[in-house]
């Protein structure tokens, strides 16, 4: 009997502890890896996501950056951290959609291995080129690459980002061939860009932006679907080269499976405050980002949105073979 008292003292116990943990979580501070250099959009986003989403939460979250394959070295990392909720990964349409059709030994299932937390706003991306690049428009750059296949090389953040996805479809679509050259971010990716080590390459808006306005680079076009008073002057890819070409980075926080659901609740509890903030959602359509509804943003909407984009992507890789390299 004695047994049986003291075996329910300890499960009543851990449960109290749980249930004193849940309440007092976070009671330290917590870690977004972001799965590519620092000085990227995925980086420039999380960053700027995590600051305001702290300060509803009153604790501090840390960015840790853990750069390479196109995201998915940092995403499994993440996926076999304690789900104890301090650990969440910033994932995006490259290695949470399009990674499992791309790479044959994927160490983690995006949809099994993760458990959705919240969706970010998303980010269209602009075509760019050097300052001192001879094309003016989009024609010119697909022109010359279908005079000389191959020779334009395009940065990316690696195989299987959005950079990389996206040039390949440009590709596919305008009947060229291009040269990808991979980086471990889309930051390292845009120096090279401006210090003309590449010819052109697709950056998502917020981190275009700065640099089209300090003249480093000249955006050709936007892969949105509709011009943007951001970039003024810049037509859509869709417009002027290829109609129907629409393409944007999603992205959001995912927790490792197991984590428990008040954790997830209590992240994106904070993240609706935050976005009800009009100082901090007016900061990111300022840099060309394109705000959701609620409804797209929560836990439930977005795990399903993850599954489904997971099987458009391998459709789209299918039909623009689009391969590792
Ligand atoms: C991408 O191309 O997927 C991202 O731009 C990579 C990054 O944010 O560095």
């Amino acid at each position: 009997m004695k047994h049986w008292i003291a075996a329910l003292a300890a499960v009543a116990g851990l449960a109290l502890h749980g249930t004193s943990q849940a309440q007092n979580y976070p009671d330290h501070a917590i870690t977004w890896i972001v799965p590519f250099a620092p000085g990227g959009p995925t980086d420039a986003m999380a960053r700027n996501i995590a600051l305001r989403v702290a300060q509803e939460l009153k604790q501090s979250i840390v960015i840790e950056n853990v750069a390479g394959a196109g995201g998915t070295i940092g995403s499994g990392r993440a996926a076999r951290a304690a789900p104890d909720g301090y650990t969440f990964l910033v994932g995006h349409i490259g290695y949470m959609a399009a990674g499992p059709s791309l790479y044959k030994h994927l160490s983690y299932d995006p949809v099994k291995d993760f458990k959705a937390v919240f969706r970010f706003p998303d980010t269209p991306l602009v075509l760019l080129v050097g300052e001192k690049s001879p094309y003016k428009t989009v024609s010119d750059l697909i022109a010359d690459a279908k005079a000389r296949p191959g020779a334009i090389n395009f940065g990316n953040a690696g195989v299987g980002s959005t950079s990389h996805l996206v040039a390949a479809l440009f590709a596919s679509q305008a009947g060229i061939q291009i040269t990808p050259i991979a980086y471990k971010g889309a930051g390292p990716a845009l120096n090279d860009l401006m210090g003309g080590q590449v010819n052109a390459m697709f950056d998502q808006t917020n981190t275009a932006l700065p640099q089209t306005r300090g003249g480093k680079v000249r955006a050709l076009g936007l892969t949105s679907n509709t011009t943007m008073a951001q970039f003024p002057g810049v037509p859509t890819v869709a417009e002027k080269a290829i109609p129907g070409f629409q393409v944007s980075t999603w992205y959001g926080l995912y927790a490792p499976k197991g984590t428990p659901d008040a954790v997830v609740s209590t992240m994106y509890d904070a993240y609706r405050r935050a976005l009800q903030d009009q100082a901090f959602t007016s900061q990111m359509t300022g840099q060309g980002i394109q705000l959701l509804t609620d409804a797209e943003y929560a836990p439930a909407a977005f795990q399903a949105f993850t599954a489904q984009e997971v099987q458009r992507w391998a459709g789209v890789i299918k039909q623009a073979g689009i391969t590792l390299e």
